[in-house]
């Protein structure tokens, strides 16, 4: 069991509905059941409904089976598709997608808008609504002049979400921080009083607090992820600079991480970033930003984007190099497809982009991934997958680590050796030991590595 109920916190608990159940609602609402709360979980989405309704995922993500199928067995977590179950929940959390938009850099705010207007007919004076989405800064000003112009008694809270796929459950249940954009007046008082209701078991254990206006809680999650993305671009340029002068980036980049100011994390050069959230983020910032003529303070950040995507032809420019100039009928085995390990998820995933371009090029390409392989044979078919890495690799002229899963981290390169035809690897992630591949006869290749 990860979470039980804390019976010291049993006045804290609420009935809360959550409204979208992807990546963020679905965590969210299994982790709420977690916490003791009762949570009625809405979707458009009927097939994922009645997954979600038998406690089973729609998606892979550690320990979230485990948190459904408990909340579901004991009642306090329902699913369903009628928007007017919310009548029985006091808090309603809006955790529907802003995907980027067909043709823009902008976020698109179709769901969340459905989202509150099916909301709106059912709001009760005293009501609870929470953003989680990530926004365009304005949108909670925005939606609030429209909750009030239905119910002016209703509050509206915009409490952004900072989970990492593959980590989601923890995060939920034990965040690093929670932010709380609330109305400076004394319904901001009741938001924060609910929410510190909600989040009882967290505040239990000294989680810091940040209260703030609506507009540093929507700026605070993109600015997180534009930090990240630009950290991880940084240390990518610096691969390129370690590539012309032959440096190492994985030593330069400990060498800096020791700088406490700096810190290590996210400085792992490779593929760069892909997934739902980092890509999206950044364009939709910048394209926020434009809106307020504040563009040119974050022009950075198209520079960020453009080295992140350079990634992806540098790593198909190197396949082609290591297969002598042209990759046109060569075997290329490429070892994970999800945009990061311990995550199904391969939304603006690098490691397919990387496939794609050496298919187009003529290679013979076959994606292995322990959990993203269905997804992948639904929307990239013309690629060739398995779930045998013994068949991805067998025969093979190439082999590409593009997502560094812990069991091809693992990969004795001897055993490995004795299945392909040509030794010859390229490490995407710079996950591997050199040192260890090259001893058992491998021709091995970071990226930006001696
Ligand atoms: C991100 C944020 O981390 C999270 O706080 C936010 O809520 C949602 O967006 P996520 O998309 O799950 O989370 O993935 P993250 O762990 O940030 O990784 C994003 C991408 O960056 C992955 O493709 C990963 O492989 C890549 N990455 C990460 C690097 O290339 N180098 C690194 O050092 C770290």
């Amino acid at each position: 069991m990860i979470n039980l109920p804390d019976p010291e916190l049993a006045e804290s608990y609420l009935t809360v509905s959550v409204i979208g159940c992807g990546y963020l609602g679905a965590v969210h609402a299994a982790s709420m059941a977690a916490l003791g709360h009762t949570v009625i979980g809405l979707d458009v989405d009927q097939p994922k409904i009645d997954r979600l309704a038998q406690g089973r995922p729609p998606f892979y993500e550690p320990q979230l089976a485990e948190l459904l199928s408990d909340g579901v067995g004991v009642g306090r977590l329902r699913f369903g598709t009628d928007p007017a179950e919310v009548r029985q929940a006091r808090i309603h959390f809006l955790c529907v997608g802003t995907p980027q938009q067909q043709g823009s850099y902008a976020a698109d705010l179709r769901h969340l808008d459905a989202a509150v207007d099916g909301l709106l007919p059912y709001l009760k004076p005293g009501d609870l609504v929470v953003g989680k989405s990530t926004v365009p800064v304005g949108t909670a000003a925005r939606l609030r002049d429209r909750i009030h112009a239905v119910e002016p008694a209703a509050v509206l809270a915009w409490n952004p979400e900072f989970l990492r796929e593959g980590h989601a459950v923890k995060d939920t249940l034990a965040p690093d921080r929670l932010v709380y954009g609330v109305p400076d007046d004394a319904t901001g008082d009741v938001a924060v009083e609910l929410l510190n209701r909600v989040y009882a078991k967290a505040l239990a254990n000294s989680t810091p607090v940040v209260i703030t206006d609506y507009p540093t809680a929507e700026l605070t999650k993109v600015a997180a992820n534009a930090f990240l993305a630009t950290k991880i671009s940084f240390i990518n340029a610096m691969a390129d600079l370690c590539e012309a002068a032959g440096g190492d980036v994985v030593q330069l980049a400990d060498a800096i991480g020791h700088d406490r100011r700096i810190g290590r994390r996210f400085l792992g050069a490779g593929l760069g970033f892909g997934g739902g959230c980092l890509p999206k983020d950044i364009r939709a910032f910048v394209a926020r930003a434009d809106e307020l003529g504040a563009g040119s303070s974050v022009t950075f950040l198209r520079e960020v984007d453009a080295i992140n995507l350079r990634r992806r032809s540098l790593m198909t420019e190197l396949a082609v190099e290591a297969s002598g100039g042209s990759v046109a009928g060569r075997r290329i085995a490429i070892l994970g497809a999800a945009f990061k390990p311990e995550s199904d998820d391969i939304r603006d995933s690098p490691a397919l982009d990387v496939a794609e371009q050496l298919t187009t090029l003529g290679a013979r390409v076959v994606i292995t991934d322990p959990q993203a392989v269905d997804n992948v044979a639904r929307s990239h078919p013309r690629l060739s997958v398995t779930t045998s890495l013994d068949d991805a690799v067998d025969c093979a002229d190439l082999v590409l680590l593009l997502t560094e899963w812990r069991q091809y981290v693992q990969l004795d390169p001897t055993v490995l050796r004795e299945l392909v035809d040509r030794p010859v690897i390229l490490d995407g992630r710079n996950a591997l030991d050199p040192d260890r591949w090259r001893a058992a006869g491998w021709t091995y290749r970071g990226m930006g590595r001696r």
